[in-house]
């Protein structure tokens, strides 16, 4: 018969004085391997007697479950005890912080003055890029022989359809055939501002880019008139540029717009006494705009007489330069984080 008291003592104090992993494994093997103490109990089973096998059963059970669970703690003691702090996690070292991306100086502006006209009720849309001599030109009444149409003002794509000369096709010069692309599209009444790239063969320097933005303005509708359109862009140009700022609208021309204005602001340096910015004028011009030409709208076939319409387009970088002060429309397009990290 077996003496699992004296067994058991013995083989705690043995696990209890391990002093690493191997030696645990060392223990482990004595006891509970295949040829260890354990096995040899069970089989000593098949020659007891009837009445010590159930002691023997119960006792290397026992036996079994003690080792092993001593086993088990002996091993997270030591695992804690060679525990190597230099390879812990240290929570206190400073982070490698990702860097955060953030919105082009010049989108901030479009959406900033797009939410200036969807506060008045506008609806933003925006135009196709490549258009057709039809809606960049012919439908906004600007006539055949116009300098604009001359190749050395806009970019003309190779036609698919030669045998079709109204329908060439160009970079749009301006965002105004988004007009026509609405009204192609919807009845009135509508207000929208369609913001976009537009594109020039200028060449680049401090003030001209082949590319830059725009926004149009649209807004048709019965008995629109002069005084909407000023009182519009009265509010639009204080929420943008501050309640303080002085404009005014200065009579001008275009085709697609009758009578047709350009506003100017006082300027932002001088407060309109005259510098070197405002070309000693006091005033700095920020936008075309007009009521819709009549011819516009048999151009897209609205019904005659029914309605009349406001239009207005202004240049984002234009009104990024004024609002910030910016010199050069070339910063705008060099990535140049310096400049870009400031907006
Ligand atoms: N399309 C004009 C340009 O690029 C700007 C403009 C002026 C747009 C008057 C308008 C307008 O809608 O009414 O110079």
């Amino acid at each position: 018969m077996w003496n699992f008291d004296d067994i058991q003592q013995k083989a705690l104090q043995e696990i209890d004085a391990c002093r690493d992993l191997d030696e645990a494994e060392a223990l482990r093997v004595k006891y509970l391997g295949r040829k260890g103490l354990l096995p040899e109990i069970f089989a000593s089973l098949s020659q007891a007697s009837p009445e010590e096998k159930p002691l023997i059963g119960k006792g290397a059970n026992q036996l079994r479950a003690r080792i092993t669970e001593a086993l088990e703690g002996i091993k997270k003691r030591v695992q804690e005890e060679t525990f190597d702090p230099t390879q812990r996690i240290d929570v206190t070292l400073p982070g490698v912080a990702p860097v955060l991306g953030h919105k082009h100086i010049l989108t901030q502006i479009i959406d900033d003055i797009c939410q200036i006209f969807v506060g008045l009720g506008f609806v933003v849309q925006e135009g196709p890029e490549m258009e057709t001599e039809f809606h960049n030109f012919s439908a906004l009444n600007i006539p055949v022989d116009h300098p604009s149409r001359d190749a050395f003002d806009t970019f003309y794509l190779e036609s698919k359809d030669p045998g079709n000369p109204g329908r060439h096709l160009l970079l749009r010069s301006h965002t105004s055939p988004g007009q026509i692309c609405i009204m192609e599209k919807y009845a009135p009444p509508l207000a929208v501002v369609i913001p976009g790239k537009v594109y020039r063969p200028d060449a680049v320097d401090a003030s001209h880019s082949f590319m830059f933005y725009q926004i149009e303005g649209l807004l048709v509708d019965e008995h629109v008139k002069f005084s909407d359109l000023k009182g519009l862009l009265t509010v639009f140009c204080k929420r943008f540029f501050g309640e303080e700022i002085i404009m005014r609208f200065r009579p001008h021309f275009f085709p697609f717009t009758e009578p047709s204005a350009e506003v100017d602001i006082s300027c932002y340096i001088c407060k309109g006494k005259g510098c070197s910015v405002c070309g000693r004028k006091g005033w700095l011009e920020i936008l075309g705009c007009g009521m819709v030409n009549p011819k516009v709208f048999s151009a897209v076939n609205y019904p005659k007489g029914k309605y009349t319409g406001l239009a207005f387009g202004l240049g984002v970088e234009r009104m990024a330069m004024l609002k910030y002060g910016i010199h050069d429309i070339r910063i705008f397009f060099e990535n140049d984080n310096r400049f870009l990290n400031q907006f």
